[in-house]
């Protein structure tokens, strides 16, 4: 059998990398790992302990509470699909509201958390064989990961997903609301002093804008075996 990789998967927010990503990882048997995810689990504690007020995080306190609060994964779902756990409770579903969504961004730039979560993605690919999708997974957390992918499309077809995929889930929506949120967010990724989103020197770009879901995952299949193959 082939040697187990690390895979990296980068790009903008809503750019469809954790659907990629997690059907890669299915495909070839390996571990997904949503990082996004675990940044909006320490968003949600941070909401849900009274550490936000009037949109301002009170950084002090989710810091000195960054030792009590664990992720995992698990595949709860009725549909097999792995879920977020914080502190041992399931929360896939509320991580995904637009409350957190608004918050992530800034609780993100904070570099203790940064710091602690990196760490914690590191312990997860300790064995390769992983697939995580983030935003500095091929120049932070992995910089030497074998496969590396920056995943890119214009602010507005990544509103217009994540829009559908809202109002598919019975959220109220406004799509210019969205927008502004991925403007957002792309600004406050990019901009941020610690592990800016941005392309690793070695990533293969993949524009994926007009390319159905199913071409994607040939091009990534495609590259995935060429890798291997050279292992
Ligand atoms: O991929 P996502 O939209 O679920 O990510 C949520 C937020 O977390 C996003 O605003 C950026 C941040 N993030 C990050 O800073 N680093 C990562 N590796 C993953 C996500």
């Amino acid at each position: 059998m082939a040697e187990k990789i690390i895979i990296a998967i980068d790009g903008y927010s809503s750019s469809g990398k954790s659907t990629m990503a997690r059907e890669l990882a299915r495909r070839i048997g390996y571990v997904y790992v949503d990082s996004g995810a675990m940044y909006r689990a320490v968003t949600l504690f941070a909401l849900r302990n009274g550490m936000v007020k009037e949109g301002k995080i009170d950084v002090d306190s989710l810091v000195s509470a960054l030792p009590s609060i664990n992720i995992t994964f698990q595949p709860t779902g009725e549909d097999g699909i792995q879920h977020t756990l914080l502190n041992g409770e399931d929360v896939e579903k509320e991580i995904r509201s637009m409350e957190v969504s608004g918050m992530v961004s800034p609780v993100a730039v904070i570099p203790e958390v940064r710091e602690r979560l990196v760490a914690l993605q590191q312990q997860f690919g300790k064995e390769k064989g992983i697939v995580m999708d983030g935003r500095d997974i091929g120049t932070t957390v992995f910089p030497d990961a074998e496969m590396k992918v920056f995943v890119c499309a214009s602010a507005e077809e990544r509103a217009k997903r994540r829009y559908l995929e809202l109002k598919e889930k019975g959220e109220e929506v406004d799509f210019e609301e969205v927008l502004r949120n991925v403007e957002e967010r792309d600004r406050i990724d990019t901009t941020r002093e610690v592990s800016p989103l941005r392309k690793a020197s070695d990533a293969l770009e993949l524009d994926n804008g007009s390319m159905t879901r199913a071409q994607q995952m040939e091009w990534l299949m495609e590259k995935f075996h060429e890798i291997e193959m050279k292992k």
